[in-house]
């Protein structure tokens, strides 16, 4: 092999290090070597399951089982969930109220996709109980759940979570959870991504760690405690998604039977108000508030901030041509300055191909102001994205010409 061919791999080696999420954890009990003999205090084996992405080759962790994870009892029905698309060509600008989606009792049930292409899904949920009778796994895609209203605790075979207002809580596609509420007036805002979802690789260094120009840095993301050890035999109902299906597979163990585990594959949450804003003299554009990228799409936090100081500056947005995007902007909370109209819940849908900009009157609102206080989550993708019959039910169909004077 020759020098030169060596160097290119050891440089695609460190971009593909530094596109994971680099951040070793270790939970519970684990042997001292990886594929060695690790016994239970009766002398059997603990079994080892390696929970790997992108075949061998992206991030992954090595968790240790009380049974073997593959006991598969029976595969009962599976039903279509695949979203109902309504639009499959868009060019129009849309507003969706987002707290109009019905609220029900079932976690699933209530999960609602307004917004769809290949790459991610948008989806509203108002669940108002904790999911009790099943455990579920995305086995399609990574699932960002952001917590709009609702306060509990994420269970998943890595250990738990607790979540409150503004937490993002990333899951890995493969990850079994269940999701307790203390809360039944329950609001979250769904990102489903098929491609795996991690931080901006620009604010990291070539080890991995964040840099100091980043808007959040390791002490903000949360991860995995309080690991539950259930060595129960039994029927238990995974709800696995798979290719748009939800498979009902029963298990002759408890899924959550880990030991221990570590490895960089596992999720985690972190805050909109650990987002540490980047401001300026001027306008800043949207990348400065970058909190995860795939290939396909970015999310960006629009937190509380001060505004430009240039003293001639405009803090509101100028119009703009996301030519290549289409851009989803989900109100949280605050005044949105740019928007006349905009509630908390709102989805605002600006489709690529077209410019759109502050309403009227909303740049000259802006001039002199020195703080926002608006909170929302935007939504970038790549691919255009389709409307679904579930998000025609709470679209504001006049929205399109809104900007006119
Ligand atoms: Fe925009």
């Amino acid at each position: 092999m020759s020098f030169l061919f060596r160097f290119y791999i050891y440089f695609i080696d460190i971009w593909k290090n530094i596109r994971t999420m680099p951040f070793y954890h270790k939970l519970g009990k684990i042997p001292h070597k990886r594929h060695t003999i690790f016994k239970k205090p009766d002398g059997g084996l603990y079994y080892e399951q390696l929970f790997g992405t992108i075949g061998f080759d992206g991030m992954s962790s090595n968790l240790y089982h009380v049974h073997r994870p593959t006991q598969v009892k029976e595969i009962k029905s599976s039903y279509d969930v695949s979203p109902k698309i309504a639009i499959e060509n868009n060019i129009k600008s849309y507003r969706f109220h987002g707290f109009k989606t019905t609220p029900e009792d079932d976690f699933l049930e209530s999960r609602k996709t307004v917004l769809h292409n290949s790459d991610c899904s948008i989806t509203l949920a108002a669940p108002r109980q904790s999911t009790k009778d099943y455990f579920y796994k995305n086995a399609d895609a990574d699932e960002l759940l952001f917590i709009h209203k609702g306060k509990g605790k994420l269970r998943t075979q890595f250990g738990n979570l607790n979540f409150k207002y503004g937490d993002y809580l990333l899951v890995p596609r493969g990850v079994i959870y269940k999701i307790d509420f203390e809360t039944s007036d329950n609001r979250l805002f769904i990102v489903e991504s098929r491609r795996p979802i991690y931080t901006p690789k620009r604010y990291r260094n070539h080890f991995g760690q964040l840099l100091e120009h980043s808007p959040f840095c390791e002490r903000d993301i949360r991860q995995p405690y309080e690991l539950e050890t259930n060595d129960e035999k039994g029927d238990f109902l995974i709800k696995v998604r798979k290719q748009d299906r939800i498979f009902d597979m029963v298990y002759a163990t408890h899924p959550f039977d880990v030991v221990g585990y570590d490895g960089y594959n596992y999720p985690y949450a972190f805050s909109i108000h650990d987002f540490e804003p980047i401001t300026g003299r001027v306008h800043q554009p949207p990348p400065v508030h970058q909190t995860f990228e795939t290939d396909a799409f970015v999310v960006c936090s629009f937190c509380p901030r001060l505004y430009d100081y240039h003293p001639e500056a405009i803090p509101a947005p100028y119009n703009h041509s996301n030519i290549d995007s289409d851009e989803v902007l989900y109100y949280v909370d605050g005044d949105f300055m740019s928007r006349n109209d905009i509630e908390a819940g709102h989805i605002s849908l600006h489709p690529a191909g077209i410019p759109h900009g502050p309403h009227p009157g909303a740049a000259e609102r802006s001039i002199g102001k020195t703080e926002t206080e608006e909170l929302a989550v935007m939504v970038d993708t790549f691919k255009p994205l389709q409307v679904t019959e579930e998000g025609m039910k709470i679209a504001d169909d006049s929205y399109h010409k809104s900007w006119l004077e």
